[in-house]
């Protein structure tokens, strides 16, 4: 559904993404993660026509974005991440007008406005001005537009940014639905929404992409060079040195907790669980141990690890 390829683009000699390579496949619903300025805006507004590329191809359904805008506009649901909409027009007489403006008229434009009201709960404010609607129902309105004219795929810019708990709830709830027609590439910085929604996880990293695949095997990926945590109370230092020499130790960090007690998080070498060395080199030296455990890996450890060029 996307291919992308050798996408780069620059803005007045700031290089935003670089030589961006990645797919997505019909179906797929895709978190596109990274950090502020990573470049995930750049490259959605090129893949709904919005921005022009400054190199490489990129493709929706087979037509280019640069040479068959049309094709590509009319197969792309685009929500941007400042959801630009008219403060002064009514929700219903706005997606009549945008429906008209994607070329959906006549009998199917009601049709159209009336499905996507449906869609996203938005028949109670239908008669309200967009200007005095909630950043939630504004969000949902924006959502609301991007499905006007059916599109085979939604590209949301950050959809359940400042929304309330129970608003990221059900358009999580609307984002998961969504995903059983339409093939869904969603940016987001809520690691756990991603983990929840998404099939697969994209990273991308100083404008280039950092990783690709489920969160599941991401977390796999860390988890090879996993931690171990444990709180021992014992000095520093000998506690320190002793875990290091420990086999299949890496690195071990030490910090203190108060009343003598310290924080341990060994890094060890992939597949190697040392936690019953830890134990008996607690019991060997009298040290008391009051915690012991596996470092529970989640995509926001994957995250960090990935983006702050971690020891992976
Ligand atoms: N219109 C613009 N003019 C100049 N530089 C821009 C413009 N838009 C984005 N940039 C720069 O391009 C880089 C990528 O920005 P982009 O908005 O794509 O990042 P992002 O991943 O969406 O970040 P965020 O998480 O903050 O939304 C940044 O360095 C940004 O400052
Ligand atoms: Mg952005």
């Amino acid at each position: 559904m996307i291919k992308v390829s050798g996408l780069t683009k620059t803005y007045a000699g700031i290089t935003a993404i670089r030589n961006l390579d990645f797919t997505v496949a019909k179906g797929e619903i895709v978190g596109f993660l990274g950090p502020n300025g990573a470049g995930k805006s750049t490259t959605m507004r090129i893949l709904s026509c919005f921005l022009p590329a400054t190199g490489g191809t990129a493709s929706v359904a087979g037509f280019d974005v640069a040479t068959q805008s049309r094709e590509v506009r009319s197969r792309v649901g685009y929500m941007p991440e400042n959801v630009a909409l008219y403060p002064e027009m009514r929700v219903q007489e706005y997606l009549e007008y945008r429906a008209a403006l994607k070329g959906v008229r006549g009998r199917r434009n009601r049709q159209r406005v009336n499905a996507v009201k449906e869609l996203c709960s938005l028949r109670d404010v239908e008669t309200k001005l967009i200007g005095a609607l909630s950043k939630g129902y504004r969000q949902r309105v924006g959502l609301a537009d991007a499905l006007l004219h059916d599109p085979d795929l939604l590209i949301l810019d950050e959809p359940t940014i400042g929304l309330d708990p129970n608003q990221i709830r059900q358009v999580r709830q609307l984002i998961r639905d969504l995903g059983k027609r339409h093939t869904i590439l969603l940016s987001t910085h809520i690691l756990s929404e991603v983990e929840m929604i998404c099939s697969r996880v994209l990273i991308i990293n100083r404008g280039q992409i950092a990783a690709s695949d489920t969160a599941e095997n991401l977390a796999g990926r860390v988890r090879t060079a996993g931690g171990v945590t444990a709180e021992i109370r014992a000095g520093t230092e000998d506690l320190k040195k002793a875990l290091v020499a420990l086999p299949g130790v890496r690195k071990a960090d030490v910090a203190p907790q108060g009343d003598g007690w310290q924080e341990c998080t060994l890094r060890t070498d992939a597949d190697h669980d040392p936690r019953e060395e830890v134990a008996r080199l607690a019991a060997k030296h009298g040290w008391p141990l009051r915690a012991l455990g596996r470092e529970q890996v989640n995509l926001e450890r994957v995250f960090t690890e990935i983006t702050q060029a971690g020891e992976l």
